[in-house]
C-alpha cells in the first residue's frame, strides 16, 4: 500500500513513521514539501504520487496561540483537510484525518460518544471541529479519529514540558479539575495502520488512554517514573490547582474523557498510557 503522510515531523508523524511496515510505500510530507492549505499542490501531489491512502498528521495544534490566530488555524485544521478530502475523493484514495476531544464543551459527566453535541469552548477546538465537517461533507467515505491528551518521546507534549520544568522548579502547581485520557502518539499510529489493514468503514471513531486521569494525576505519574529511571535525582513539590486559580488565554473543556465503544467493536484496544509512559520516558532519558 502506497500512504502519504502530512505532518510528517509532528509527534504523530514521527511515531507513524517508525512503525510504517517496511513492505508498503510512505509518502512522508512536512509543511515545506506539502503545504496542506494549497490546495493545487495537494491535488497535484496526490495526482502525481497516486496514493492508496492519505493520513492527515498536519494540524495547528497551539491551542492558547489558536485565540489570537485564528485565520491561521483555520487554514490548516480546516482548509487543510478540506483540500485533502476533494483530492482523496478525486483521485480514490483513503483518508484517515485526527481531530480531538476539544470539539466538546466538557460539561458531561460520562465518557463523550462519537456523536454526541459538539461545542467547542476555544478556537483551536472551533477549527478542529470545523475540519471534521469539511472531510466528511467533502469525502463521507473519511476515517475521522478524535484523541486526546497526546505525548511521545517527540515533539512539545505535556510530558516533556513537566521534565524540563522540573529542572528549574523545586515547586509545581498542576490542574486537577480536568479530566481527560492521555493517549501515547505511537498508539494513534498503530490503530491508523490498523484501520487502513482492515479497511474500516468511514465516520468518526473515538480513540484515547483507555483511563481517565487528571493533569496532577498525569505529572505526579510523570515524576514517580523519572525518579524511578534515574532521569531525575530530585523532583519538585507539586501542588493541584483548579482551573480557575490558573488563567489561559483558551479555554479548556473540564471533561474531555470519550468512549472508545464503537472503535472496540473492531477489535481495536485502547492507549495503555500508563505503561507506554514507562517507555516514553525511558526514550527520552536515552535521547
Ligand atoms: N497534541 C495533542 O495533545 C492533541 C490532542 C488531541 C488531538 N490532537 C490531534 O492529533 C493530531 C496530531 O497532533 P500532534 O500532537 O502530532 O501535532 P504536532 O506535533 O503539533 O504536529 C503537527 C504537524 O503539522 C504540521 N503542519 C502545520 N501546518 C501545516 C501545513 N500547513 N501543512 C502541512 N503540515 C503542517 C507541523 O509542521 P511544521 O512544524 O513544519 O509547521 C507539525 O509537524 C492533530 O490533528 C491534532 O489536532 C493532538
Amino acid at each position: 500500500m502506497k500512504v502519504l503522510l502530512t505532518g510528517a515531523n509532528g509527534q504523530l508523524g514521527h511515531c507513524f513513521k517508525d512503525i510504517f511496515p517496511s513492505d508498503w510505500q510512505l509518502l512522508a510530507t512536512d509543511s515545506l514539501q506539502l503545504d496542506i492549505t494549497d490546495g493545487l499542490a495537494v491535488n497535484n501531489f496526490v495526482a502525481l504520487h497516486r496514493p492508496d491512502a492519505i493520513v492527515n498528521a498536519a494540524a495547528y495544534t497551539a491551542v492558547d496561540k489558536a485565540e489570537d490566530e485564528y485565520e491561521l488555524a483555520y487554514k490548516v485544521n480546516a482548509i487543510g483537510p478540506k483540500n485533502l478530502a476533494i483530492a482523496a475523493k478525486k483521485y480514490h484514495a483513503k483518508l484517515v484525518h485526527v481531530s480531538t476531544d476539544y470539539v466538546f464543551d466538557g460539561t458531561k459527566s460520562s465518557p463523550y460518544l462519537e456523536n454526541d453535541l459538539t461545542n467547542p469552548v476555544n478556537v483551536y477546538g472551533e477549527t478542529k471541529l470545523a475540519g471534521e465537517l469539511s472531510v466528511l461533507d467533502n469525502y463521507s467515505s473519511t476515517i475521522v479519529i478524535r484523541t486526546s491528551w497526546v505525548f511521545s518521546e517527540y515533539g512539545n507534549n505535556f510530558v516533556k514540558t513537566m521534565l524540563k520544568l522540573s529542572q528549574t522548579r523545586p515547586e509545581l502547581t498542576i490542574i486537577d479539575d480536568q479530566l481527560g485520557c492521555p493517549t501515547y502518539a505511537g498508539d494513534i499510529a498503530k490503530t491508523i495502520l490498523e484501520m487502513l489493514m482492515n479497511d474500516i468503514q468511514g465516520g468518526i471513531y473515538h480513540y484515547c488512554g483507555n483511563e481517565s486521569t487528571s493533569w496532577f494525576l498525569f505529572g505526579q505519574k510523570i515524576f514517580d517514573i523519572a525518579l524511578d529511571q534515574n532521569l531525575l535525582f530530585q523532583v519538585p513539590v507539586i501542588s493541584p490547582i483548579n482551573s480557575q486559580s490558573f488563567p489561559s488565554k483558551a479555554k479548556r473543556p473540564l471533561y474531555s474523557v470519550m468512549s472508545m465503544d464503537k472503535i472496540k467493536k473492531y477489535n481495536l484496544s485502547g492507549s495503555n498510557w500508563e505503561e507506554q509512559l514507562i517507555s516514553c520516558i525511558s526514550k527520552i532519558r536515552s535521547i
